[in-house]
C-alpha cells in the first residue's frame, strides 16, 4: 500500500455495512489506505468487488486460502497496518472480540493483531442493551479497544429505534483519524453507550447531565431607523447545532438567539434577541451557568442614535452620514465577571485571514478559555453546512478536518464534557 496511513477494515454482516463503502472512499481522499476483510456475512450486504474497487485492491475473505496466504498470511495481514477497524461491528464479532475466539480470517486478524483496534458497533438496540453485549462490551474497553457510535435514532427493523445504528462514515472517519494521531480515546457520539477504554459502561450515559449551558447564535440587528438595520451573514446553524448537541448531551440549555430563519432547537429555552445589547442582557439574565460558549456574530458597532422616524431622501440633500460607536463585547464582559464567571467561557473567532493568529489574539483579549476558530474567508461558511474550525487555548491549537455543522457541534460539546470535567 502507497499511503503513507493505512487501515485493515474488517466489514461485519450488518446491515450498515454499505457505509463502509462511503468511508473507504471518504479514507482515500484522506490519503488513509484500507486494505478490507469482508465476514462470510458481510458479503451478504456488500460484495467483494465493490470493496475491492473502492480499495484499489482485493479484499480479504477466507482464512483458508491458499492463494492468500501465500500472497499475505493472516498473521502479517492484521500487522502490516496502523491500526485495525472494525465497521460495522456486529454482535457478533464483539462476542468474539471479547472472548478471544478465531474461527474465520476477521477474529483471527483481530487475535493475532499487535496494533490498536477501533470498532463502530451497529446492531438493533435490544441486542445492543442485551446483558451479554454490555458484558462484551465492558470486556473491549477494558481491553483498550477504541469505540464510535453506535448513534440513536430509528433502525432498518421498521418501527425499532433506539442506540445502534452505526456512527457515520464521516463520524468514523474523525475516529480514525484521531486513533491514528495516537489519542487514547475517540471523541463519542453524543448519546452512546460504550465510552473510553477502562472508562465504565453505562446505559444511556450523558456527559453534560446537570450542567447549565448558555449558547449565544446567530447575528444581530443594529437599528438605523424603524426600518432599516446593520446586520451580517450568520444563519445561526452552527450556534443553533451546538445548542442541540448540548441538550442532547443532557444539559439545560439556554439559546440567546439573534434575528435567525432556522427554527428553534427542540429541548431548548431559546430567548429571542435583536440588537448587541439586547442580548448582553439576556446573557446576563441566563447565569449563572457551568459552560457559556459565544458562537453568535454581535455586530461590534451600532448606529450612535437611531432616528425616530424613516430616514427620506430629500432632493439635493446629501446622503446622511451614519455616526458609529462600539457595541458592549459580550465575551469579555462575561469572561471578566468577578461573580458567577461561567468556569468556562469558550469564543467564537470568525476570519478571513490569519485565522489562527487573531484567534490567540482574541483569547488573550477576552480573557476566555477557549475560541473555535473558523475561516469564512469566500468559503461559504456563513450560512453554509459545513466548517473547518481549530480550537485555541493558551497553550494548543487542534485543527479538525471540514466537518458538517452538527458534527462540530457534537465534538465541541464532546470536547468541552472533558474539558469542563478536568476543571476547565
Ligand atoms: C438482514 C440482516 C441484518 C442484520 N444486521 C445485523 C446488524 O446490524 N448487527 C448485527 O450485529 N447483526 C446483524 N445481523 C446478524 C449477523 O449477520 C449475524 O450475527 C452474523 O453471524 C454476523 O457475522 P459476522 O459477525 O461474522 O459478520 C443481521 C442479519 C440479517 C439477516
Amino acid at each position: 500500500m502507497s499511503a503513507s496511513r493505512s487501515i485493515l477494515l474488517i466489514i461485519g454482516g450488518g446491515i450498515a455495512a454499505y457505509k463502509c463503502l462511503e468511508l473507504i472512499r471518504r479514507l482515500k481522499d484522506r490519503g488513509i489506505a484500507s486494505r478490507c476483510i469482508l465476514t462470510k456475512a458481510g458479503e451478504e450486504f456488500v460484495t467483494p468487488l465493490a470493496v475491492s474497487s473502492l480499495a484499489g485492491e482485493r479484499c480479504f475473505t477466507d482464512l483458508f486460502s491458499l492463494t492468500d496466504e501465500a500472497d499475505i498470511g493472516h498473521i502479517a495481514l492484521s500487522r502490516s497496518t496502523d491500526l485495525l477497524v472494525v465497521a460495522p461491528a456486529t454482535a457478533d464479532l464483539i462476542a468474539k472480540m471479547a472472548t478471544g475466539l478465531a474461527n474465520d480470517l476477521a477474529s483471527t486478524a483481530l487475535l493475532a493483531t499487535d496494533k490498536r483496534i477501533l470498532i463502530a458497533p451497529a446492531m438493533n438496540p435490544r441486542m445492543w442493551e442485551h446483558p451479554a453485549t454490555r458484558r462484551n462490551m465492558a470486556q473491549l474497553e477494558k481491553d483498550g479497544v477504541l469505540v464510535v457510535g453506535p448513534n440513536s435514532g430509528a433502525m432498518a427493523e421498521r418501527g425499532e429505534n433506539g442506540p445502534g445504528r452505526m456512527a457515520e462514515p464521516h463520524e468514523i472517519l474523525a475516529a480514525i483519524e484521531q486513533a491514528l494521531a495516537g489519542e487514547t480515546r475517540v471523541s463519542p457520539t453524543i448519546g452512546f453507550l460504550g465510552r473510553s477504554p477502562g472508562g465504565a459502561v453505562s446505559s444511556g450515559q450523558k456527559p453534560l447531565a446537570g450542567k447549565r449551558v448558555l449558547i449565544t447564535s446567530g447575528p444581530t440587528h443594529e437599528p438605523i431607523d424603524p426600518v432599516r438595520y446593520i446586520a451580517n451573514r450568520s444563519s445561526g446553524k452552527q450556534g443553533h447545532a451546538i445548542a442541540a448537541a448540548a441538550a442532547a448531551a443532557g444539559a439545560s440549555v439556554t439559546l440567546v438567539s439573534g434575528p435567525v430563519t432556522i427554527a428553534d432547537p427542540a429541548g431548548v429555552e431559546t430567548v429571542h434577541v435583536e440588537s448587541a445589547r439586547e442580548m448582553l442582557a439576556a446573557v446576563e439574565a441566563a447565569l449563572p451557568a457551568d459552560i457559556a460558549i459565544f458562537a453568535a456574530a454581535v455586530a461590534d458597532w451600532r448606529v450612535a442614535e437611531e432616528a425616530p422616524g424613516k430616514l427620506k431622501k430629500q432632493p439635493g440633500a446629501e446622503a446622511p452620514a451614519l455616526a458609529l460607536v462600539e457595541n458592549p463585547d459580550i465575551l469579555a464582559t462575561v469572561a471578566a465577571r468577578e461573580i458567577d464567571r461561567p468556569p468556562l467561557v469558550v469564543g467564537f473567532a470568525a476570519e478571513t485571514d490569519n485565522v489562527i493568529d487573531y484567534a490567540r489574539a482574541k483569547l488573550a483579549k477576552k480573557g476566555c478559555d477557549l475560541i473555535v476558530a473558523n475561516d469564512v474567508g469566500g468559503t461559504g461558511v456563513m450560512g453554509g453546512d459545513a466548517n473547518t474550525v481549530h480550537l485555541v487555548t493558551a497553550d494548543a491549537v487542534e485543527t479538525w478536518p471540514t466537518l458538517p455543522k452538527a458534527e462540530v457541534a457534537t465534538r465541541l460539546i464532546a470536547h468541552l464534557a472533558d474539558m469542563s470535567k478536568a476543571g476547565g
